[in-house]
């Protein structure tokens, strides 16, 4: 496995293999990999010559400098499962490599509208969106591949992807899920046994939602009644969404591609979490 430091490394690299012929999957992660990530890895090394992660905890999309500083970090042990899972290269950047001071430029949303993570975290899509920049245009004509875990984050750079006319392509990958339901998080981490076991009830009372939902019940009731049974459980909801792709606008009536969206806190750990309501086809 190649150790990439320097973004220039990483350019050389990836186009490189580009005009060798070669198809150039990224993988962009902040660490701390679980079997969420695995599964990305495990999808990109199936469809592309060869695989690139990224690791870096990005600065810019922490607005809350405690939760950068509470970010877990487990380097050596990350770089053992890339090399188990035999990863063609890992990058690794400082931050002052990805980010040099004095920073003059950053990607804007300008048209971003969702009452969830946008408003919940603001400024964290515009630190997605302009590391994610500096990723793919380090990658080029390459693959992209991203979860369905964190679905609006997976909204944001399809759509910015488009918009900019990137010439990657971005990949989805469904959300990997423990025994119980819980989506796999490094922030699980940060659980006690009974945390976690709380924690699980926010995919069955997603589940419930979808359920509701498919069977004809308003959107209105079946959040009302989702909502009630997590904070029954004393899990502090933030937010419960009903909301549509693209742009993932607040719906009031669902439709074939609605998915129901939570934000959440469990033992003061904030954890997010969506499920679909259609089969996903317009
Ligand atoms: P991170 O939280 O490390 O996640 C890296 C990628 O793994 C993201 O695309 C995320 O959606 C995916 N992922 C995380 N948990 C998953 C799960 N349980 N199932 C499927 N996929 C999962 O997301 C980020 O890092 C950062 O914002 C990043 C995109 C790297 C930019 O800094």
């Amino acid at each position: 496995m190649r150790r990439l430091l320097h973004p220039s490394e990483m350019v050389e690299y990836c186009y490189g293999s580009f005009r060798s012929g070669s198809l150039v999957g990224l993988v962009p992660t902040m660490g701390a990999l679980h079997g969420g990530h695995q599964a990305l890895v495990a999808r990109a090394k199936d469809e592309c010559d060869l695989v690139v992660t990224s690791i870096f905890v990005n600065p810019l999309q922490f607005n809350d400098p405690a939760d950068l500083e509470k970010y877990p970090r487990s380097l050596q042990d990350d770089l053992e499962a890339l090399e188990a899972l035999a990863v063609d290269a890992v990058f690794t950047p400082e931050p002052d490599e990805m980010h040099p001071e004095p920073r003059v430029f950053s990607v804007a949303l300008v048209g971003w509208q969702t009452e969830m993570e946008s408003t919940s975290r603001p400024g964290h899509f515009s630190g997605v969106a302009t590391v994610v920049m500096k990723l793919l245009a380090m990658l080029g004509p390459g693959r992209a591949y991203f979860g369905e875990k964190d679905f609006e984050q997976l909204a944001v750079v399809k759509r910015m992807v488009e918009e900019f006319h990137l010439p990657a392509s971005v990949v989805s990958c469904p959300t990997v899920r423990d025994p119980g339901g819980l989506a796999l998080s490094s922030r699980n981490r940060r659980l006690s046994a009974a945390g976690v076991e709380r924690a699980r009830s926010l995919y069955s009372v997603l589940t419930k939602a979808s359920l509701d939902l498919q069977a004809g019940r308003s959107v209105q009731e079946s959040v009302a009644t989702a909502r009630l049974s997590l904070e029954e459980r004393g899990i502090d909801v933030e937010y419960l969404v009903v909301a549509d792709p693209p742009l993932l606008r607040r719906v009031e009536a669902v439709s074939k591609l609605s998915r129901v969206f939570v934000a959440a806190r469990v033992e003061g750990v904030r954890l997010i979490d969506n499920v679909a309501v259609g089969d996903g086809k317009p």
